[in-house]
């Protein structure tokens, strides 16, 4: 839970209050859409030290990633960090190619990652090769492209 008048600030306390014996996964969205709220690296690391305590997966919506506000804000992929998280990546957002539906998962849990593969096989097999192919130039170039933008507009001192 978060409130605009905490600047959206997610209450951890709140959290861990509604951590329930069938809780499976925590799903977060950050930089969040519409607030643009992005939490402190020590929130998130606080964050997966609840997951990892009940054993949760933490489901990393991603796709603002490196449109923050202030680029400082900028935080490590939650993969990068938890060895159950699932982060979530997308061309249509910083790199403003909705068009190519492209996308991606990433995860170090082998088994989370197989049973994805096996959904993604069996519902749309594969992706679109242009669009494949023009997401794979745009990763490259991806400096230029959001770094195109000044992203100083709130830095806290
Ligand atoms: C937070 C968030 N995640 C995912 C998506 C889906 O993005 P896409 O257009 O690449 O399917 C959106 C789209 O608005 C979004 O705001």
């Amino acid at each position: 839970m978060s409130y605009e008048a905490d600047n959206w600030d997610l209450d951890l306390d709140w959290l861990r209050e509604a951590i329930q014996p069938n809780t499976k996964a925590i799903v977060i969205n950050c930089p969040h859409n519409p607030t643009g709220y992005v939490m402190s690296r020590a929130k998130l690391e606080e964050l997966i030290a609840i997951c990892r305590k009940h054993n949760l997966i933490l489901f990393s919506d991603e796709v603002y990633r490196f449109l923050e506000y202030c680029e400082k804000d900028t935080l490590p992929a939650a993969c990068d960090l938890y060895e159950n998280a699932v982060s979530l990546g997308a061309m249509s957002k910083t790199y403003g190619l909705a068009g190519l539906r492209i996308g991606w998962i990433a995860t170090q849990n082998k088994e989370i990652y197989q049973a994805m593969a096996k959904f993604k096989d069996f519902t749309s097999i594969c992706n679109s090769a242009p669009s494949e192919f023009l997401a794979t130039l745009a990763l490259r170039q991806g400096d230029k492209i959001y770094s195109a933008q000044p992203r100083n507009y709130c830095c806290k001192s």
